[in-house]
Order: C-alpha cells, then structure tokens, then sequence
C-alpha cells in the first residue's frame, strides 16, 4: 500500500516538474521571440523610414485643358514625377552610393518645354514606336497612309503621337502608388486604322521598380507597338555624357539599319563588332565605330513573353545601376546622337550630345513591312499587352 502511495506521488511530481518545464520554456519561446519581433521592427523602420503615397498637382494647360502631375513616392522616399500630358515621365530621383538624391532622368520643370517639341524625354510613344519606311503598310492588302515626321519616314507615331496628348489620369494607392492612364486613339489617328483604346499603368514600387505595363484593344485590324522614352543619365548631373555608363544588352544579334534608320531586314550577329554588349562594356569604348552612334535593335535572346531581365546599365562613379526586365523580343539603345543642346534641363543645364541615353523595349522597327520580324498586328477581340520594368539599385 505505502509502496502504491509513494510510485503514485513520485509520479504526480513527475507530471508536475514536466509541466513546469514546458512553461519555462513557453516564457522561453515568448521572449525569444519578442526580441526578434523587436529587432526586426527597429530594422524595418529604418529602412522604410515613410509610407508610399502618390499625390497630384495642376502642372499646366495643353490647348485650354487642365493637365497634371503626379508624384509617386515610395516607402524609401524616392520620387518618380509623370505628368498626363504624353504620360511623360518628368523626374525620378534616387540616390548615389553616398547617399545624395539626384534626377537620373532628362525633363523639364514646367510644361511650356514639353509644349516645344523636345525628343520625346519621357514620353509614351505610339501607335508605334520607332520607324515606318516610307510611312506605309499594309493589312490584307490593304494600304494605309501614314504621317511622314521623319525625312521620308514615319516616327514615334507621327505628328501628334500618344506623347503628345492628353491622358485620362487615375491614381491607385492600395500598396504601391500607381498611376492608370487611358487614351482613345481615333479611327485615322496619323493614318493608322481602328479605334484603339490604350490603358498604360504605371507603378513605383518599394524595390525602387518603375513598372510600366501596356494594355490595348482595337475594333479594326490595326498594327501597334507601345513603348516608354525615358532618357537616362545615372551620374545625375547632364554636365555629364553617358560614354562612361557600362551596359550589358543579352543579345546574340541586332538588326542592320540603312542611312535612314530602317532595318535592312537583316538579322546580324554581334560577335566582334561594336554590338556586342553580352558582357558589359563602357558605352563610349567603340561608339566611335559606329556610324552616327548606336540607334539600333537588339534581338534579345529572351525566347518567350515573361517577364524577363535583358539589360543592364550601370554608372560607376555614383554606383547607381539600372536593369530593364520586359516581355518584349526588342530592345532600341539609342545613345542621345541628336542631342545638340537646344533644350535646357530641369536644373538649367542644356542637354548637349550624347547626355542621356534610351532603353526602349519593343517589337522591331518597321515589323510591319518585314515579314521576318514578329507580327506586330492586332485584331478585334484579341488583347494587346506588354510590361517592362526598370529597376534601381546601388552597386
Ligand atoms: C530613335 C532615334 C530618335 C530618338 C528621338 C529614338 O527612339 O531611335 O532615332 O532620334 O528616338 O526621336
């Protein structure tokens, strides 16, 4: 009995002391992971010292109407500036390897200057972006005329290209700022046919991502290319040219041009000559090479519509670096060759020869007379999209 009495108290201890153990170790469990909890926090808000916010501001008047800018601000405080005249992006700051903000792109303060025909710093271009030869084509036989703004050729969408109209502004702010811009480009519009409605959304993200994404439908068989004509200058100074910028461009080929810029039709291999930028190169290191610079396409190696990265720039001095992912087959590097100085930057300095430089992603130049270049048609009921992202960082 008393044997009974004793096995059953040691074993009621037993539980006892087990229970105890546990607590202990919950109370444990609970500090430790309160300090993680903490440590994290302090660590989350010095990096993400504000909240994203996107706000907006009368920025002028085009021909009678109120147009706007449009300040998305992400968690880090970095700032990308577009206005819905043209969609054009007019400033996005970020800051060098020490720690100074500055505008790695070309615009201007007001929109007078956007009102004088500058190079398209910033815009959105289409109906197409890039060359027409001869500012023709044809859909089933069909031929349609289009405006001439470039020697005998079409550009940009011609005279009046979706960089200079007027978007429909709206702005989203549920965790990224972002602002929806909408076009209904006409019937005829510059020649082309099919009413097209355009939606581009543009988003800054807290990984210092500028996304731009490109949705569009037509009512008649129409062609379109939709691309973004940012010019990059990551010194942050355009006292500065962009020979010293290195770039890397994952593509085994490019495409010929002739003394207008047309493709050849001709699919080229870089391998040694000046085109080859699969290992990253300094700009200025063989541009001389080239006739009149590089203003060319490069046929991305990219064998698929994902999102995908293709490019990337960097500036060694300030250390900023630029990748460009996008779903597109083409990528235009134009090196600013046209730039003579006339326009003045936002900070008073003109913009001089080669002091900005483009990464325009895109279907191949004059597709729709090439029938070796992806189709670049769209039909009623189908759903033209595309997306490209540039993406910051220091290195
Ligand atoms: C074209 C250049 C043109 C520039 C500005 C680029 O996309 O490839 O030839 O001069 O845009 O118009």
């Amino acid at each position: 009995m008393f044997s009974i009495n004793q096995n059953m108290n040691n074993s009621i201890k037993k539980v006892l002391n087990f229970y105890k153990s546990i607590n202990c170790m919950k109370y444990l469990f609970y500090s430790l992971f309160s300090i993680i909890v903490l440590v994290c926090g302090c660590k989350g808000t010095k990096d993400t010292n504000q909240s994203s916010s996107i706000t907006k501001s009368v920025y002028g008047k085009v021909n009678d109407q109120e147009v706007y800018l449009f300040t998305l601000t992400n968690n880090k405080g970095n700032q990308v500036k577009i206005t819905n005249y043209g969609g054009i992006v007019t400033s996005w700051t970020f800051p060098n390897k020490t720690g100074k903000k500055e505008n790695i792109v070309i615009g201007f303060d007001s929109i007078t200057q956007y009102l004088q025909q500058p190079p398209y710093f910033g815009a959105l271009i289409g109906r197409y972006g890039n060359r027409i030869a001869n500012g023709k084509f044809k859909i089933d036989s069909i031929e349609y005329i289009l405006a001439t703004n470039n020697g005998k050729n079409h550009l940009h969408g011609g005279n009046i290209g979706y960089d200079k109209v007027i978007w429909d502004a709206k702005v989203v702010n549920d965790t990224t700022p972002t602002l929806v811009l909408n076009y209904l480009s006409k019937d005829g519009e510059e020649g082309y046919p099919g009413n097209l409605s355009i939606q581009v959304t543009y988003t800054l993200t807290n990984d210092d991502e500028l996304e731009i994404e490109y949705n569009a439908t037509t009512d008649k068989p129409t062609i379109v290319n939709l691309t973004q004509h940012n010019y990059y200058n990551l010194t942050g100074d355009v006292s500065n040219t962009i020979l010293n910028h290195s770039l890397m461009i994952d593509a085994d080929n490019y495409t010929p041009v002739d003394s207008t810029l047309i493709p050849t039709g001709e699919i080229k291999s870089v391998l040694n000559t000046p085109f080859d930028f699969k290992q990253i190169q300094k700009i200025g290191s063989r541009i001389d090479a080239v006739t009149g610079g590089y203003d060319h396409n490069w046929v991305l190696n990219k064998k698929d519509t994902s999102l995908t990265m293709v490019a990337t720039l960097w500036d060694e001095v300030s250390g900023r670096k630029m990748e460009v992912f996008t779903t597109e087959p083409g990528l235009q590097f134009y090196s600013g060759n046209f730039m003579d100085g006339k326009f003045i930057n936002y900070d008073g300095k003109p913009l001089k020869y080669r002091t900005g430089l483009c990464l325009e992603t895109q279907h191949f130049p004059n597709a729709p007379n090439q029938a070796n270049f992806a189709s670049t048609l769209l039909k009623p009921g189908e759903k033209y999209h595309s997306k490209t992202k540039y993406k910051l960082s220091i290195q």
